[in-house]
């Protein structure tokens, strides 16, 4: 999926902003995300961390789910930004996996330098998808 330029940049900075609300008291990895629907909503996201560490939730699913609960289903691309550029974890890929490997995955520091671009079926090769549950 290609993408403005200027739309990569406008996601980045949702997802710049969105941080600064980061729950993160005990990782202290703040991690914002902003999703790009189909229909050009954009969804944003942070890491709610919970005492009980386990029931801690990432960014890039508090932003689908977020989407998701309001009907959309359709992403076009995803930006994720830490302090250091970190890549989605396993379970925010296969989420995102849920809705489709094309999603552009846009990866960026804390001062919004852009450090990676995937789409997703390069990050979750050979992916369990629904299609997989269909016999
Ligand atoms: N985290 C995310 O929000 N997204 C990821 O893809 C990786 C990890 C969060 C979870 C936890 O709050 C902190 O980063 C450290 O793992």
């Amino acid at each position: 999926m290609t993408l403005e330029n200027d739309m990569k940049e406008q996601l980045i900075e949702r997802a710049v902003l969105a941080r600064r609300w980061s729950y993160s008291p005990y990782s202290r990895y703040a991690v914002g995300a902003a999703l790009l629907t189909r229909s050009g909503k954009i969804y944003d996201g942070v890491n709610i961390e919970n005492a009980a560490l386990p029931s801690t939730i990432c960014a890039e699913r508090v932003a689908v789910f977020k989407a998701v609960s309001e009907g959309e289903r359709e992403f076009t691309a995803i930006a994720v930004v830490t302090e250091n550029g970190g890549s989605p974890c396993g379970g925010c890929r296969q989420v995102l996996a849920e809705f489709g490997l094309e999603t552009l995955v846009m990866l960026a520091n804390g001062e919004g330098k852009q450090t990676g671009e995937y789409q997703l079926k390069d990050l979750l090769p050979d992916a369990f998808t629904p299609d997989k549950l269909a016999s």
